[in-house]
């Protein structure tokens, strides 16, 4: 039987790797953060101090909790430090040669033949970063959810080569020291709620882009008429459309169906840099 994991490997710390990290150190677990450079490793780090001041504000945290958390957590520039890990979630950019850069080297450096290397990939088939390695048997999509300290679903994702074992021990993994939900899903680009969600939110862009209903009447109705939490846009906006972007190229690229195409008004925000949230203005202005 493989031993519990408690030697975690997160590799970028932008908002989802942030988020991943920030909840396997709230779980106890020693938490080792990837980023290229000291600045975005800076950055990595006090995105999760926020969130976990955050969670001490609504009462969610102690200040220990806090403290004891934020001392779990290391950061390093160097992929040959998770030579010990025994789980390790990949949340870079979305795109597909990056990667499959980070498995390949990964998988080099790893050591233990039963540790999970795991994608929070939206959109990239886990089969194509699982060949990219010589032990595709340890490879697995685990995909969060944005806020992740807040969502509480994980699709895990398997391919035809992932083993029993290492299925067994991300779905625990994530269960039983996380706290999350699993929903399993086959591995077809945008797994479960991207299938579903993604042709919905290039939807509402459609509308806006046709002049049909304004940005806020749109969000309005979704979250009025339908109880969303926000509407299509403001979720947009959260997501990135930079990644709204690639998960749609993706899908489209897997199915070759119009619905997953990426609008022109989409392709144009993003050439303008308006990526939402974390770029300060997407659909939306942020403060
Ligand atoms: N980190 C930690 N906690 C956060 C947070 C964050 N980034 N954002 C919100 N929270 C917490 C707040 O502290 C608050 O907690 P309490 O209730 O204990 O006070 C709670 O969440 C609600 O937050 P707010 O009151 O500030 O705001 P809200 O009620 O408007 O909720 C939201 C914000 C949680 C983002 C909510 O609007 C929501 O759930 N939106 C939908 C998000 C969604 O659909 N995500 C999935 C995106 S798709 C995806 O992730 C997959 C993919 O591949 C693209
Ligand atoms: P982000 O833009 O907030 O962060 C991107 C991360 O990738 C940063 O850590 C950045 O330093 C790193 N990065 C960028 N270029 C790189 C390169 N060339 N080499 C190595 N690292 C590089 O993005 P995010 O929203 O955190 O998304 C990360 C992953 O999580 C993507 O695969 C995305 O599809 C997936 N995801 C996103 C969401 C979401 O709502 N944003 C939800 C679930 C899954």
């Amino acid at each position: 039987m493989s031993e519990k994991i408690s030697r975690v490997g997160i590799i970028g710390a932008g908002q989802m790797g942030a988020g991943i990290a920030e909840v396997c150190a709230r779980a106890h677990a020693d938490v080792l953060v990837y980023e290229s450079t000291r600045e975005l490793a800076a950055a990595g780090r006090s995105r999760i101090l926020r969130s976990l001041d955050r969670g001490v504000s609504s009462g969610k945290l102690t200040e220990r909790e806090r403290e004891q958390a934020s001392l779990r957590l290391r950061f390093t520039s160097d992929l040959g430090d998770f030579a010990d890990r025994q789980m390790v979630c990949e949340a870079v950019v979305e795109d597909e040669a990056v990667k499959t850069e980070i498995f390949k080297e990964l998988d080099k450096v790893v050591t233990d033949p039963s540790a999970v290397l795991a994608s929070n990939t939206s959109s990239i088939p886990i089969m194509k970063l699982g060949m990219a390695t010589a032990n595709a048997h340890r490879v697995v999509g685990m995909h969060f959810f944005n806020p992740v300290p807040v969502l509480p679903l994980v699709e895990l994702v398997t391919t035809l080569m992932t083993s029993d074992d290492v299925t067994t021990r991300a779905e625990d993994f994530a269960r039983d020291i996380l706290g999350k939900q699993v929903v399993r899903s086959s591995d077809r680009s945008g797994f479960v709620v991207n299938a579903l969600l993604v042709p919905y939110l290039l939807s509402a862009i459609r509308m806006v882009e046709s002049g049909f209903a304004t940005v806020e009447d749109i969000d309005k109705a979704m979250v009025l008429g339908c109880a969303h939490p926000m509407g299509p846009l403001k979720l947009s906006d959260l997501v990135g459309l930079d990644t709204v972007k690639a998960i749609a190229d993706k899908m489209y690229e897997e199915f070759k169906e119009p619905l997953y195409s990426p609008p022109p008004l989409l392709l144009r925000m993003v050439e303008a840099g308006r990526l939402g949230k974390k770029a300060g203005h997407g659909f939306y202005v942020y403060a």
